[in-house]
Parts: structure tokens; sequence; C-alpha cells
């Protein structure tokens, strides 16, 4: 199996609170994107990381990653590349970077540094078995519903309640073949088709996604609430 990881960090984290970029920020003293990239590594299939990086910090995130060890992890090499204005025009500017000769591509959220590398693993054996695109999900603990959208500071009328028990949250690495990946990014470019997740490209031109079982561990690292979490997982895991 030949695997590559790419990694969109180059967002700011707003929602995180003033600061430096999220990708940046530490947990239990290491940045959150080394842990990221750590966890991508640990998995045998995964040979090459190709992360994005706030444009203005490409230089200073390849340095932390060399000072982090892993840019001579064995068996797994490091590409450093400038980031785009969205998610997911970071994730197609580091896709460039692949070589045509790798299989299988994951794209890992940076803003996910505690993915255990079973579910790392999970996703690219299912992309071998033949799957057009593979995301690992966890069940819903909440209700969701839909609004209809108001006015800011207006009650939003509720227009439905989708079945819980069919509903998944979505996480990362997903995982897909590279020249179908590379395909829905490019086509997506041209028609100006945004999605949140890579999965969402393959499935609107016409593709089959499946999932595969999440991890509590790999959630989001999102709202300062979500740092406390993270912090309190890398306690446990150090104990
Ligand atoms: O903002 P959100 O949490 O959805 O970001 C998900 C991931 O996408 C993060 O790892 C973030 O660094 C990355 N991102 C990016 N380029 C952007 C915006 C977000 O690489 N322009």
């Amino acid at each position: 199996l030949n695997a590559a990881a790419v990694v969109p960090a180059a967002g700011r984290g707003e929602r995180l609170g003033p600061g430096a970029p999220k990708a940046l920020r530490e947990l239990g003293g290491v940045p959150i994107l080394v842990h990221a990239v750590r966890a991508l590594a640990r998995s045998r299939a995964v040979s090459l990381v190709v992360v994005a990086a706030p444009p203005e910090g490409v230089a200073e995130v390849r340095t932390l990653l060399e000072d982090a060890g892993l840019g001579t992890l064995e068996g797994t090499s490091l590409t450093v590349v400038a980031g785009g204005a969205t998610r997911q025009e970071s994730v197609r500017l580091a896709l460039a970077e692949v070589p045509e000769d790798v299989d299988i591509v994951l794209v890992h959220d940076a803003a996910r540094p505690l993915v255990p590398v079973e579910v790392v693993d999970a996703v690219v054996r299912a992309v071998a078995d033949g799957a057009e695109g593979v995301v690992p999900a966890v069940p819903l603990a909440d209700t969701v519903k839909q609004i209809e959208p108001v006015a800011p500071g207006r009650p939003e009328p509720v227009v439905g309640t989708p079945e819980r028990a069919l509903l998944r949250a979505v996480q990362t690495p997903q995982g897909f073949p590279r020249a179908r990946l590379a395909d829905v990014h490019a086509k997506a470019a041209a028609e100006e088709f945004e999605a949140t997740d890579d999965a969402g490209l393959v499935e609107r031109f016409g593709g089959q996604v499946v999932v595969v079982p999440g991890h509590e561990e790999a959630f989001k690292v999102t709202r300062p609430l979500d740092l406390v979490l993270a912090e309190a997982v890398l306690a446990r895991r150090r104990a």
C-alpha cells in the first residue's frame, strides 16, 4: 500500500479565540499540527505527508516539523506548501504535490490531533478494497433540527427533524483513490462548487462514499472547550 496524507493546516482558527493560527497552538506543549502529522506517520501505509500551511508561515511550519523530528521519520517524507483562502483550496494546492504513482490519498484536518492510528489504517484499507471515498464517522448524541434561515436575532423556525439513527458525524482522515480526488477537486474548482469536506466533492460528482467507524478521540479542536478536552485525553494517554 502506498498512501500519501494531505493536511490542511492553513486556517486561522478564529473560533478558538485570539492567538496563533490554530495548527500552531500547543497541546501538551506540542503544536496541534505536530500531533496530527505524527498520528498519520504512525500508519505504515503513509509514505508522504503534505502540509498546507498559512501562506506567511510556510518556512516556520517546515522548521517546526523538522525540529519535531518529522522531516526525517523513517519511511515518511514531508512537504510543506502554502495553503489557500478556504480549506478546499488548501487541499487542492497540497494535492498537487502528491506524485502520480501514489495510489491512495488521505485528507486529514490538522485540527484533529488525536486521531488513533487504527482509524487511519481502517480508512486506507477501505480505499484499498475499492471504495471511491471513505469517511470515518460516529453516531450523533444530539438530535438535529433543520431550520429556515431568518434575520439575525429572530427565532429560527424548525422545518424538519431527520431521523437521528440514520445520521453520522464525519471526521478525518477521509480516504480516496488519488486520481479520483484530484479529478473532483479540479471539477469543483472549475464550477466554483464548495463542500465542507472532501467526500462531499466525490458525492457531488457521482461517486459512492462509504463510512467506517470513527473514534471519539478524533474530534476536531474548534472551540476553547475542545482544547480542554484534548489536554485531558493527552494526559490520560501519558498516564
Ligand atoms: O475551520 P475548520 O475547523 O473547519 O478547519 C478545518 C481544517 O482546515 C483545519 O485544519 C484548518 O487549518 C484547515 N484550513 C485550511 N485552509 C483554510 C481554512 C482552513 O487549511 N483556508
